[in-house]
C-alpha cells in the first residue's frame, strides 16, 4: 500500500483550513502527490469509494470546482450525483436545512457543498450523518483550493516554509484568500496581501499578513504572486472607480511582475478576468502555474475524499 494511506484527519468533515494542524495539511499534500501520478496513467481508477454515494450540492455557479470533485469521486469509485440549485427545490423556496434533511434521508456518504453564505456549509454539516466537504462558502473558506495551491507551490518551489507569497486583488470578497492565508501561515510562509483599501477586510492584519496598497511594494521580491478574481457578483455598490483604472494599478502585467523575485511564479484560482486582474501575456506566459493548479485540484480532492472515506462507518 501507499506510505500516506495510514494518514487520517481528526474531524469527520473538511469545513475549512482553520483548525487543521500542519501535519494534517502536509499529510493531505503527500497523499495528493500519489494521486497526481495516478491521474497521469491510462488506468486512473481506485476502489476506495466503491459502493459510496457522493452528492455535489452547488448553490452557486461553478465549473472547475464541481467538475474537479466529480472526477475525483469517480476516479475513487464513488457514485457521484451533481445537484445544482438551478434545477432543485431551493428554487421553490425550500430552506437549506430542509434540503439537507431530504438528501440525508437518501443515505449519501459524502456531501460536497458550495453555498453563497459564509457558515452555511458548517450549519448543514450539523444536520446530516455523512461527511461534508466545503467547496466554498461565501467569503469564508475554500479549503480544497488552498490545498491545491499549496501542492502546486510545493511541487514548483520544493517547499512552502520561508517563501514570500503575495496575494493580490479582491481580498475582501475572497474565500480563496482567507483559506490560503491560514494554510500558508500554518506551513511557515510569509504572506502579504496587496489591494486597494476598499478591497481589504477590516482587521486583516490580525491574520498575520503584511498589508500593501501598491503592487510595486507588495510584489517586491515575492516568490509567488497569487492573483484573485475581482468578484463583481459579490459587490453591492462600487468598490473600484473603473475596470480600466483597476487594471492600471492592480492588474498583473509583465512590468509589475518585474518587481517580484526573478524566479517568481504566478497563480490564479480561476475563473480569470483577462485584462481586469491579469494580463493575458502573464496568464499564458512561462511563469504561470494556472493550468497546473487545475491538475493539482483533482489530485487534492481525491486525497481529501479518500481520507474522509476511510473514517466512514464500515470503511
Ligand atoms: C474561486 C471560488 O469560487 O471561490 N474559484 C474556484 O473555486 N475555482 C475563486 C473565484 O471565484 O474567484
Amino acid at each position: 500500500m501507499h506510505a500516506a494511506s495510514a494518514f487520517t484527519l481528526s474531524g469527520r468533515d473538511l469545513l475549512g483550513i482553520e483548525g487543521l494542524i500542519a501535519s494534517e495539511i502536509t499529510g493531505l499534500l503527500d497523499l495528493a502527490e500519489e494521486f497526481v501520478e495516478l491521474n497521469r496513467q491510462i488506468e486512473k481508477k481506485r476502489t476506495t469509494l466503491r459502493g459510496r454515494t457522493q452528492i455535489n450540492l452547488f448553490f452557486e455557479a461553478s465549473t472547475r470546482t464541481q467538475s474537479s470533485f466529480e472526477i475525483a469521486g469517480k476516479r475513487l469509485g464513488a457514485d457521484v450525483m451533481n445537484m445544482s440549485v438551478g434545477s432543485s427545490s431551493v428554487k421553490k423556496g425550500e430552506t437549506l436545512i430542509d434540503t439537507a434533511i431530504t438528501l440525508n434521508a437518501m443515505h449519501p456518504d459524502i456531501l460536497v457543498v458550495r453555498h453563497h453564505a459564509s457558515g452555511a456549509v458548517a450549519l448543514l454539516a450539523r444536520k446530516v450523518d455523512c461527511c461534508v466537504v466545503n467547496a466554498g462558502d461565501g467569503a469564508h473558506e475554500h479549503p480544497t483550493q488552498a490545498l491545491l495551491d499549496a501542492l502546486t507551490i510545493r511541487r514548483n518551489k520544493g517547499r512552502i516554509a520561508g517563501l514570500t507569497v503575495a496575494i493580490c486583488g479582491d481580498v475582501l470578497h475572497s474565500r480563496v484568500a482567507r483559506s490560503n492565508i491560514i494554510l500558508l501561515h500554518t506551513l511557515g510562509a510569509k504572506v502579504r496581501v496587496v489591494a486597494p483599501s476598499t478591497l481589504l477586510p477590516a482587521g486583516i492584519e490580525s491574520l498575520g499578513v503584511e498589508v500593501f496598497r501598491t503592487m510595486e511594494e507588495g510584489l517586491k521580491d515575492a516568490d509567488i504572486v497569487m492573483m484573485l478574481r475581482l468578484q463583481r457578483e459579490r459587490m453591492a455598490g462600487s468598490f473600484i472607480p473603473s475596470v480600466k483604472e483597476y487594471f492600471h494599478y492592480f492588474g498583473l502585467d509583465e512590468l509589475k511582475l518585474r518587481h517580484a523575485a526573478p524566479d517568481a511564479l504566478v497563480m490564479h484560482p480561476g475563473p480569470m478576468n483577462r485584462g481586469v486582474e491579469i494580463d493575458s501575456a502573464v496568464a499564458d506566459g512561462p511563469r504561470s502555474l494556472i493550468r497546473e493548479q487545475v491538475e493539482m485540484g483533482v489530485a487534492v480532492r481525491m486525497a481529501v475524499l479518500d481520507t474522509l472515506a476511510r473514517k466512514l462507518p464500515n470503511a
